[in-house]
């Protein structure tokens, strides 16, 4: 598996540390950023993993940059590739190039606020609830097939950092679960979408978490200290 960052790099610490405490048997074969100060390359160090920067201020334009990272992850040869806070939008060539192997997630309960400011957004919106999204890369934007997703509520409380605050843990819950059950062939994209082996998504135990934090939220023990 490899995995691409563009910033902090918290979901792919958590997705390396979740492989590594079950000792399930996949390699990390990459961990690629677009930045060179990305906060995330330290962690992936830190965790003896190979980083490789392809710096998209060296490229003419998308495609190009596409092309040359598209040539770094080959060069890994991973089956699966998980973008994790990739703050690039890419090209249709690389979605193609990639096809069944991309993962993206997205801080949001996609359909809904695909793009930036997903939890602004849907504050201004006064939705309810909110969630995060792992779902299959194509070339629209935050729209491939979704894979799983993990819910919180929305509190009148609650402003845009907050509610990114109370949804990072449960990412970092279902990302993992996520590209273990694609690796395993538990979870399988066809051209009718994604194919369970079984009948629960994966993330099911997410949720089962999201259910458990919303109940102790109610019980007062998170909203108020
Ligand atoms: C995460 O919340 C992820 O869902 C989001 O950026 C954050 C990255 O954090 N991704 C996007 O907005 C993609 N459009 P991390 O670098 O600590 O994993």
């Amino acid at each position: 598996m490899a995995i691409l960052i563009s910033g902090r790099g918290s979901n792919m610490a958590a997705v390396v540390d979740w492989l590594h405490e079950r000792r399930l048997p996949v390699e990390l074969v990459l961990v690629a950023s677009n930045r060179p100060e990305a906060e995330g390359l330290a962690l992936a160090r830190a965790r003896g993993l190979p980083t490789q920067v392809v710096d998209h201020a060296g490229y003419p334009d998308r495609l190009a940059f596409d092309q040359a990272m598209a040539q770094t992850l080959n060069d890994a040869q991973p089956d699966l590739i998980l973008m994790a806070g990739y703050m690039r939008i890419v090209t249709p060539w690389f979605c193609e190039t990639f096809t069944g192997r991309l993962l993206n997630i997205h801080p949001s309960l996609l359909p809904a606020y695909s793009g930036l400011r997903t939890h602004a957004r849907a504050l201004a919106d006064g939705v309810r609830v909110h969630g995060a999204t792992v779902h299959a890369v194509t070339a629209d934007l935050d729209q491939g097939p979704i894979l799983a997703q993990a819910v919180i509520p929305v509190y009148p409380q609650d402003d845009a950092q907050g509610l990114a605050d109370r949804l990072l843990p449960l990412e970092h819950a279902l990302y993992p679960q996520a590209a273990a059950a694609v690796l395993s062939g538990l979870a399988r994209l066809t051209p009718q979408g994604w194919q369970f082996d079984g009948p629960m998504a994966p993330g099911f135990e997410t949720l089962r978490f999201s259910q458990r934090l919303l109940h102790r939220e109610l019980a007062g023990d998170l909203v108020h200290g």
